[in-house]
């Protein structure tokens, strides 16, 4: 079973931005937890970042007929993005949405979740833990 984990704009910058809110560990920890997690849950990887909106779309298309299952935390794109909705939608992957802070307590343009209206759950403010289950939670979807 292979899964696409798909970051947004800014989470390479882990560690060095806004540690109050997103902690102090980096893309690279979080890279390590997610294989490491997929490693314990028997799945196959591919973890992806961007800070560009089209590549993210490319990637998630790259994801059909390849891919079993999407983990998407489209960042600051979450809240703008019609193409990113549109690309999920495309494809009709399973797809998990993820947020490291808890948006629905930031400000009111978070709470808007474009991405989240294609993907059949969301795991929002659990930091790390957060791709940990939604990894889980595609794996029983598919099976
Ligand atoms: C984020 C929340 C978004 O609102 C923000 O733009 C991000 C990260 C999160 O993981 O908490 O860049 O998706």
């Amino acid at each position: 079973m292979k899964i696409l984990v798909i970051n947004g704009p800014n989470l390479n910058m882990l560690g060095i931005r806004e540690p109050d809110i997103y902690g102090r560990q980096t893309y690279s920890d979080l890279e390590a937890y997610i294989r490491a997690g997929a490693e314990k849950l028997g799945l196959e990887v591919e973890v992806f970042q961007s800070n560009h909106e089209g590549d993210l779309v490319d990637k998630i298309q790259w994801a059909y007929g390849r891919m079993d299952g999407i983990v998407i935390n489209p960042a600051a794109y979450t809240h703008t993005s019609v193409a990113i909705l549109d690309a999920l939608k495309a494809v009709a992957l399973p797809a998990a949405e993820v947020h490291l802070s808890d948006v629905n307590q930031r400000e009111a343009f978070r709470h808007i979740s474009y991405a989240g209206m294609a993907c059949q759950v969301s795991f929002i403010g659990l930091g790390f833990e957060g791709y940990l289950r939604a990894m889980e939670y595609l794996k029983n979807v598919i099976q």
